[in-house]
């Protein structure tokens, strides 16, 4: 990761010097001496370069003078616009710039200590990457960029504002990390032992097994993993910082799919495309990351996190379309599409987080439809609520963080889609408004809990760069609903 430190305003006079400049400031600070020391060349370069300092304008500089390798300028838009955020996505994008250089320093001097802290935790996000099994890349291929020095007259409270921004990146990574493993790698059983280092931060750490899962009557998660060789797990993460651990409050409960990887079983996927399925556990990742991060920062919080992990192959062990399972709630599931399976792990799951803990809401987030893409794109992910107040407020935490959600309905008239004529309900309908029904099937089993559900099928993974994170995995969820705990589930 990328090692952030603050320091007291300084003209580096090596490597490489970012200024972050707003559109209604003049010259001040370090960008003054730098100014002064390169004999104007600065300003003149950015006027050639028509930088104003509009919010997202760059301007790079080779040898700019006074022994800096590179200078690096980026726009923050008018005061209005110098929100967390967007300093977030400024610091990025430097850090996107600054790649062939090893050390940089960041000129944050005339922001607040939060604004520069944010620059660095961009920055920080933005130069991500899983180069596990690249073992032939050449030195120089790869981002050379690995020490940021930010500039801030009071570096004890930048980096006391950085701190639990760092608990968070931490926990970014560790889900990227997950999110980005092949399958062949990181099954259920190897998932579930990726939880356990947690348990260092002061996580609880209760993995359960196909034994365990059986006495449970996880009956919809057992027939999905039923045709894999890898056995399910689910893993039971519980965080108690409220009251500084000693009080229970009721906690709030996270949940994610988990399937580490989705044939669709004997409902076969076509092939192009279905490497994809490999990051059909982004949702059980995103909780794991989330939970670290919360445990990282000490959040006064009680949470739960809970993982349901299986692989969804077809084999002569596999579940058949008409079949019946009997979930751990009792209701009985005609299972008519076996690639429909995200929803029969979250039903045991939800219904056993309900009755295990007694939550004050529950979160669960799913790679869960197709659909849900087809609706709303890459940009947003799906949200379906039962609560109003719950669904305002990852609105909110959605702007605030970019992880944004917009909400989709939910109708009695989407559930009577579900019936089935031989159990409770089937697990399918057909396809018009199909990421509805799957969260209306999810609903039937949070018991009138309030609740809310993500879909993240078109979030979870980016085929290209994305202002805070590089292409692949995107950990989309963990700075949303962190933001969400900070927020409303704080002492
Ligand atoms: N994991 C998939 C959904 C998915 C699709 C995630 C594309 C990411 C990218 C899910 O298990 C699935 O197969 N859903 C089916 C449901 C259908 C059979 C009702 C779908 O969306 O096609
Ligand atoms: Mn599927
Ligand atoms: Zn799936």
């Amino acid at each position: 990761m990328l090692e952030i430190s603050f320091a007291k305003p300084q003209l580096p006079r090596s490597g490489a010097l970012v200024l972050l400049i707003g559109e209604e400031e003049s010259a001040a600070g370090i960008w003054q001496a730098a100014e002064e020391a390169t004999g104007g060349a600065i300003g003149r370069a950015l006027k050639v370069a028509e930088f104003t300092g509009k919010l997202g304008q760059n301007a790079t500089m080779l040898a700019p003078g006074a022994g800096l390798s590179r200078l690096i300028a980026v726009g923050l838009g008018k005061r209005s616009e110098q929100t967390r955020l967007n300093l977030e996505e400024a610091g990025a994008s430097a850090a996107a710039l600054l790649a062939r250089e090893e050390t940089a320093t960041m000129a944050a001097d005339a922001l607040a200590a939060e604004l520069a802290a944010a620059s660095a935790h961009g920055a920080t996000l933005r130069s991500y990457r899983f180069d596990r099994y690249r073992t032939k890349e050449k030195p120089e291929e790869k981002p050379r960029l690995n020490k940021l020095m930010v500039l801030h007259p009071e570096p004890a409270k930048a980096k006391s504002a950085h701190d639990p921004m760092l608990a968070v990146a931490e926990g970014v990574f560790l889900t990227r990390d997950l999110v980005s493993e092949p399958a062949n790698v990181l099954n259920p059983a190897e998932m579930a032992e990726r939880c356990k280092p947690l348990e260092r931060l002061g996580i609880e750490i209760d993995v359960l097994g196909p034994k365990e899962l059986r006495k449970l009557g996880f009956g919809a998660m057992l027939g999905v993993a039923q045709g894999s060789g890898n056995e399910p797990r689910m893993v039971v993460m519980q965080w108690h910082g409220a009251g500084g651990g000693r009080r229970k409050k009721k906690p709030v409960a996270f949940i994610g799919k988990g399937v580490t990887f989705d044939t669709g079983g004997i409902s076969i996927k076509p092939a192009a495309g279905m490497e994809d399925m490999k990051w059909d556990m982004a949702g059980a990742g995103t909780v794991v990351g989330l939970m670290s991060a919360l445990a990282r920062r000490k959040a006064a919080t009680d949470a739960v996190g809970l993982i349901g992990l299986v692989e969804n192959m077809p084999s002569g062990a596999a579940q058949r379309p008409g079949d019946v399972v009997k979930t751990a709630s009792g209701q009985t599931v005609e299972v008519i599409n076996t690639d429909a399976e995200g929803r029969l792990v979250l039903a045991d799951v939800l219904w056993y987080c309900q009755q295990e803990f007694d939550p004050q809401c529950m979160i669960d987030l799913a790679t869960l439809t197709g659909a849900i893409i087809v609706g709303l794109g890459h940009e947003q992910a799906g949200l379906f609520s039962n609560d109003d107040a719950l669904a305002e407020r990852l609105g909110k935490a959605g702007r605030d963080t970019g992880e944004l959600v917009w909400r989709m309905p939910l109708a009695e008239a989407y559930d009577k889609r579900l019936r089935s004529d031989i159990a409770d309900m089937k697990n399918v309908s057909d396809r018009p408004g199909s990421a509805i029904t799957a969260a209306q099937f999810l609903q039937r089993f949070v018991n009138g809990k309030p609740w809310a559900h993500l879909d993240i099928a078109g979030t979870a993974w980016l085929s290209k760069d994305a202002p805070l994170a590089p292409k692949g995995a995107s950990a989309f969820g963990v700075r949303l609903l962190d933001r969400l705990v900070t927020d409303h589930f704080e002492e």
